[in-house]
């Protein structure tokens, strides 16, 4: 499977015109599959950032639900779940939400906006979350990696999740691990930068799979980045250590809504096997 993988990703593969609207990635059509292999192929080959939504199309609200419900399930790290999704249903908020992102026309013409927000600031909620879990009855874990585990979730989260207003723990606790990684194998990315990262690596994942399980639905999405965050954190009423990570447009697309034939670096290109 992986030569013959190989072998039709070798090529740079652009989409012809008649095969970008919705289409099936044509390197992968001829091989065969499982059925569910081949269902979820659709699905991520189908998905693209459509930017113009048909808005006299009917829409389901539901399948925004049951997406949300399925992004809620993608791995996060340390189950942290710093995350929350606001949705943008109202046609007043939704307009102003549309206007904050700078009136792109994927924002002004979905049917609605889903804004993915980070939230640094839950993080000591979400240890006891962890903790409740590891203590509760439900719990099938080992007591020996109960015990491990809860010694992360008491001590080594707070020291990563912690505030750390002039970078001066961040600088202690990097020159630390630099001096530990010197004999062994440690984790560099200690500092509250790259608490952010780990955040918004998470959210990017769950935004990932709403936007498949939206896909899967029969709508379309279009992630954005291009938005006023200042302003969209105002009027959801989100604290200052909030932090936007994405606005997903969603709706059923126009069939003008793709814009650009999808074109990627080809399998040889990027991926490097040792
Ligand atoms: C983090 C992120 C931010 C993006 N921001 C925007 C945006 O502000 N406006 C836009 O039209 N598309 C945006 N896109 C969509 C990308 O342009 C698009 O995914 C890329 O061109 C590949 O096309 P495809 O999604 O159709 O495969 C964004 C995508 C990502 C992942």
């Amino acid at each position: 499977m992986t030569n013959i993988l190989s072998e039709v990703h070798s090529k740079e593969y652009h989409m012809k015109k008649s095969e970008y609207n919705f289409c099936i990635f044509a390197p992968l059509k001829n091989i065969n599959m499982t059925t569910k292999a081949e269902a979820f192929n659709e699905i991520v080959n189908e998905r693209r950032s459509v930017r113009n939504y048909d808005e006299n199309h009917s829409y389901d609200k539901s399948i925004v639900e049951r997406s949300l419900q399925r992004a809620i399930l993608s791995p996060n790290s340390s189950n942290m779940q710093l995350w929350e999704f606001y949705r943008v249903i109202s046609e007043e908020k939704k307009t102003k939400v549309a206007h904050f992102c700078l009136d792109q026309i994927p924002a002004k013409t979905a049917h609605e906006l889903v804004v993915f927000v980070a939230r640094p600031d839950k993080y000591k909620q979400s240890i006891k979350f962890n903790l409740d879990l590891i203590n509760s009855d439900d719990s099938f874990e080992k007591e020996s990696r109960r015990k491990k585990r809860r010694d992360y979730y008491k001590n080594k989260m707070p020291l990563f999740y912690t505030f750390d207003f002039l970078f001066v723990l961040s600088t202690i606790k990097k020159l630390f691990v630099t001096l530990v990684g010197l004999t062994k194998p440690t984790v560099h990315e200690v500092t509250s930068i790259n608490k952010k990262v780990t955040i918004h690596k998470s959210i990017a994942l769950a935004a990932q799979t709403f936007m498949l399980s939206v896909k899967a639905e029969g709508y379309d999405t279009c992630p954005l980045e291009g938005f006023d965050s200042k302003r969209i954190k105002k009027l959801l009423d989100l604290p200052r250590k909030a932090e936007i990570n994405m606005v997903i447009a969603a709706g059923k697309g126009a069939d003008d809504g793709v814009w650009y034939p999808r074109k990627r670096y080809g399998y040889n290109e990027v991926v490097k096997e040792l």
